[in-house]
């Protein structure tokens, strides 16, 4: 992991991170950290969150990790005030918490949709309403969301997920529209196919069987195939994009996406 600059481009700034545990988060949450900015990584695997926490903490950053279900607006309240008290106001949020069941229009369930619905979409919007008092005490504040390229066009594999990235696109525009006022930006960024377990693994909230998993080489090439720049992206590639976002070179860009997808949506 980088050396911490106290110094550096997000210096002063408090964040909090969703799926901080997970593979674009984690990656967030370290360069964050890098950056000079104080660090809380929720997830509601909260070992995974301590072991990103371990990473900065030992490198010489700040951060404090927390078991957040990004479902619950009673443990948003909690996570905001003790991120407040413990390392400040908060000025930046980044929402990648998400959920998906690869599965298509006829054969998914109520549940499985609600679930990613409520993950990813419902999970932001309680997000952004459990932070937004602390960015006015800050006095600024920058609202990072996770888009996809079902953000663009239909697909991701399954109704709930192109349903719940779309949605994505207007919870930013109508965060980026209400806060303005209060020197708040928020942004969509939606990466291609990034080399993390949500598309490797076999997990709860996004399982792969050898059918879906990027281990399987010809899921893996397919992926590549539809990527013009040639690879896939890594967490980090997305993570250097929210670092830009976060910071005053984006100080005029608000309700837009950014897309880091090595060309997969043209
Ligand atoms: N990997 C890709 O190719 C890809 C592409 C585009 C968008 N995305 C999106 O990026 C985001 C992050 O995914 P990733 O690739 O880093 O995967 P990941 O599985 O490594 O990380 C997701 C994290 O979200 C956490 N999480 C799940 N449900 C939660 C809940 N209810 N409350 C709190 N945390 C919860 C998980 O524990 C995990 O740590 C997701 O929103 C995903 O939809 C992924």
């Amino acid at each position: 992991m980088a050396v911490t600059q106290p110094n550096g481009r997000l210096k002063g700034k408090v964040a909090i991170i969703t799926g901080g545990g997970g593979g674009m988060g984690g990656a967030q949450a370290r360069l964050f950290a890098s950056e000079g900015s104080a660090v809380c990584v929720a997830d509601n695997r909260f070992e995974a969150a301590e072991q990103v926490t371990a990473e900065i903490t030992k490198a010489g950053g700040s951060a404090i990790a927390v078991e957040l279900d990004v479902r619950s607006a009673d443990a948003w309240a909690e996570v905001v005030a003790r991120t407040e008290s413990e390392l400040g106001p908060v000025s930046l949020l980044c929402n990648n918490a998400g959920a998906n069941f690869r599965v298509g229009f006829e054969e998914q369930t109520e549940e499985q949709f609600r679930l990613i619905m409520e993950v990813g979409l419902n999970g932001a919007f309680l997000g952004i309403q459990a932070v937004v008092p602390s960015m006015r005490t800050a006095g600024v504040g920058v609202i990072l969301n996770m888009g996809s390229l079902a953000s663009i066009r239909p697909g991701g594999g399954s109704p709930g997920y192109a349903a719940q990235k779309m949605a994505m696109v207007g919870l930013t525009r109508s965060a980026a529209n209400s806060f303005a006022k209060d020197n708040i930006r928020c942004v969509i960024i939606s990466p291609g196919h990034v080399d993390t377990s949500f598309i490797r693994g076999n997990n709860e909230h996004s399982p792969n069987s050898w059918a879906t998993s990027i281990d399987n080489p010809d899921n893996f090439e397919r992926r590549l195939h539809n990527t013009p720049l040639g690879r896939l992206q890594q967490p980090e590639d997305i993570a250097n994009a929210f670092m830009f976002a976060a910071t005053d070179d984006a100080a005029m860009i608000t309700g837009s996406m950014i897309t880091v997808d090595g060309g997969a949506a043209l």
